[in-house]
């Protein structure tokens, strides 16, 4: 069973994603249409120029910095890269925002060039005039029947491998019938027991047809009943329910680049890594109330639809964005789980996310040197952030984690692994000698059943 859904491995279209540095061949002041852009890739998930969103309206910000903070550019550079580093030192400007906004994390900006900073500053003091709004609706479709494809394949082949056995039961079925009449015609028998087996013998011959029939009917059952089996272990792969509420990853954590991890916290810590509360969502949503952004509408949704969407998180939380404030009513949002392991499998999110990061990372650009990926969580969700819906990107089976086991070189350099197999470490080595002393995951316990099974 598992080694035909080993197969598949799922060919994701690869999406660049090209906003970083361009060449600096503008001057010190910075460049506000590059500004431009890489403030859309990157704040406007929390901040907008003119109002408040998540965190204050960057319209004049290095104007205004200065005036309520006294600090300057320097300042904004760092805040920008690192403002938990900034705040750490003690920096009294930082605390004093940071107090003001609740204590909101912003996150952090260590890819952002001086360049980059200096072009977004010029871009909040500079905002040339907005420019007409673009649909992608040949994007998302391309990019959704990508995804759909590749259970298709694996689920034909099946269909025929089981219609093939059927075919053999049904001749196996019509000789072992063809040899009971060649019994009851024969001498030894008739003597036994003629009455009977004569008479099956002249049942046979009178109505085979409708013994025929009957298998047929039997086998036409049976193929319904494997099918209906096949299309239950189809639920793995691409399973994809509708959600109560049409949250987005594509809009989310694609356009918007929201981290993963602001909103499944904690993946990094525990075994599970669950679907963010309600709370979550209001950080954001308290007054991102409408659906702005039309350049990223899915063809057939408009922004009154979008909106309606967000409103159910007011439902949902009991906020009335009227009076700004919680009424007390609030009525729970049942996501339907996608992911589920059975019982008697123990998966843990922290020991692939921590420990295992960089390797799982490097291991599956390697392997996959056209699609890489930039977030560990995407080698074995796939390219969630262009997905509008979520989707199982690969089979969770028992065969799925052990090939990745067998293949994944561990990184034994990491702060855990160091500690954890100081010792075991040179042992393993000179265990593994073939690649150059390559430890993969099986070779630190991880086809043992015991690690994966209660
Ligand atoms: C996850 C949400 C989030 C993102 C994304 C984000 N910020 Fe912030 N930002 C905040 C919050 C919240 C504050 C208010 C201070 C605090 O609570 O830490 C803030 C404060 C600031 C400030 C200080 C403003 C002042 O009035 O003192 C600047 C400057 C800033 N952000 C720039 C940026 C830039 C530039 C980007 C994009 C590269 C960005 N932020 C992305 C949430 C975010
Ligand atoms: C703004 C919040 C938010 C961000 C950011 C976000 N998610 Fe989610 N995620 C959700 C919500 C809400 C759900 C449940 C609804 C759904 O399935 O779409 C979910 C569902 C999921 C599921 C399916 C869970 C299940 O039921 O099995 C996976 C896997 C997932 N997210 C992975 C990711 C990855 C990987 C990223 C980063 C690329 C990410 N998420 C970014 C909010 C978020
Ligand atoms: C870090 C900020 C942030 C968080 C947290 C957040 N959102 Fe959003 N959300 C946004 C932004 C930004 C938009 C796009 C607004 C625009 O383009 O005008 C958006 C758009 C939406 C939309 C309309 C587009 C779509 O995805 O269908 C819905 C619905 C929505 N959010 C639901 C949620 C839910 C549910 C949660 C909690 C699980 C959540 N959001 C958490 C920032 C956030
Ligand atoms: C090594 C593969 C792997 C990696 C890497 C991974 N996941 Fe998962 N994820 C799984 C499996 C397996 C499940 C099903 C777990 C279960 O049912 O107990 C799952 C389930 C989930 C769920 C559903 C809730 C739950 O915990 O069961 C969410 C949400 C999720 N993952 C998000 C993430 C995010 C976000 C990241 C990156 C920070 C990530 N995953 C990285 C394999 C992975
Ligand atoms: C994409 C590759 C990948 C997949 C898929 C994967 N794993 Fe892992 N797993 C790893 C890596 C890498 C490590 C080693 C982490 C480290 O450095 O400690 C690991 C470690 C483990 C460990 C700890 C082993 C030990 O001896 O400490 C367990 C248990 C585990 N995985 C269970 C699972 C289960 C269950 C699944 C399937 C649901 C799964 N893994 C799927 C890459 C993967
Ligand atoms: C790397 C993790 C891992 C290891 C090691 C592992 N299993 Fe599994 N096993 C799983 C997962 C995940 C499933 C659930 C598969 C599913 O739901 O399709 C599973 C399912 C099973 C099942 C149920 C039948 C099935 O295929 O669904 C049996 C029986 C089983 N494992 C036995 C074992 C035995 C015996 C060993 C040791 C030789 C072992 N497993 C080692 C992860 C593992």
């Amino acid at each position: 069973m598992i080694s035909w859904r080993k197969h598949y491995r799922q060919t994701l279209i690869a999406i660049g994603l090209l906003l970083s540095t361009s060449a600096s061949i503008y001057g010190q002041d910075g460049d506000p249409k590059n500004g431009e852009k890489l403030f859309k890739a990157n704040c406007t998930a929390c901040h907008a120029l003119d109002k408040q969103v998540v965190g204050p309206p960057l319209k004049g910000v290095v104007e205004r910095v200065k005036t309520e903070g006294g600090v300057d550019t320097a300042w904004l550079h760092k805040w920008i890269k690192n403002n938990k580093e900034l705040r750490a030192s003690g920096d009294k400007y930082a605390n004093e925002i940071f107090e003001k906004y609740n204590k909101t994390e912003m996150q952090l900006f260590p890819n952002l060039s001086d360049k980059d900073i200096d072009d977004i500053l010029a871009f909040t003091t500079n905002p040339p005039a907005p420019e007409e709004p673009k649909k992608d609706a040949g994007t998302a479709t391309a990019t959704d029947a990508a995804q759909a494809a590749p259970a298709n394949n694996t689920t034909t082949s099946v269909v025929i491998i089981s219609l093939l056995a059927i075919a053999a039961l049904l001749v196996w079925i019509l000789i072992k019938l063809r040899q009971l009449v060649k019994l009851g015609q024969s001498e030894d028998l008739a003597g036994l027991n003629a009455t009977r087996v004569k008479s099956f013998s002249e049942i046979y011959a009178k109505y085979h047809y409708v013994g025929k029939g009957l298998i047929a009917i039997l086998a036409l059952l049976a193929t319904y009943g494997i099918w209906n089996w096949i299309m239950w272990i189809g639920v793995y792969k691409g399973y994809k329910p509708e959600q109560p509420i049409y949250f987005s990853h594509k809009i989310h954590a694609g356009e918007q680049k929201i981290d993963c991890q602001l909103c499944h916290s904690s993946a990094k810590y525990g075994k599970v890594s669950e679907i963010p509360s309600m709370n979550v969502c209001m950080n954001c949503h308290r007054t991102i109330s409408e659906y702005g952004a039309n350049d990223y509408m899915e063809p057939g949704k408009d922004k009154a639809f979008y909106d309606g969407e967000i409103k159910k998180i007011y439902a949902a939380t009991g906020w009335d964005p009227e009076k700004q404030q919680y009424t007390g009513k609030t009525q729970p949002v049942e996501w339907t789980r996608i992911h589920n392991m059975p019982d008697f499998v123990y998966f843990n999110h922290s020991q692939h996310v921590v420990a295992g990061e960089q390797a799982i990372i490097n291991s599956f650009n390697k392997k996959n040197p056209n699609n890489k990926i930039d977030v560990v969580c995407k080698a074995c969700h796939g390219k969630i952030d262009t997905m509008n819906v979520v989707q199982m990107a690969n089979d969770f089976t028992m065969g799925w984690c052990i090939e990745c086991h067998r293949t994944t070189e561990v990184d034994m350099n990491n702060g855990y692994n160091k500690e954890y197999f100081k010792n075991l470490h040179d042992k393993l080595k000179k265990q593994y000698p073939k690649d150059g002393g390559k430890i993969t995951v099986d070779a630190i316990g991880g086809l043992e059943c015991g690690k994966c099974h209660y």
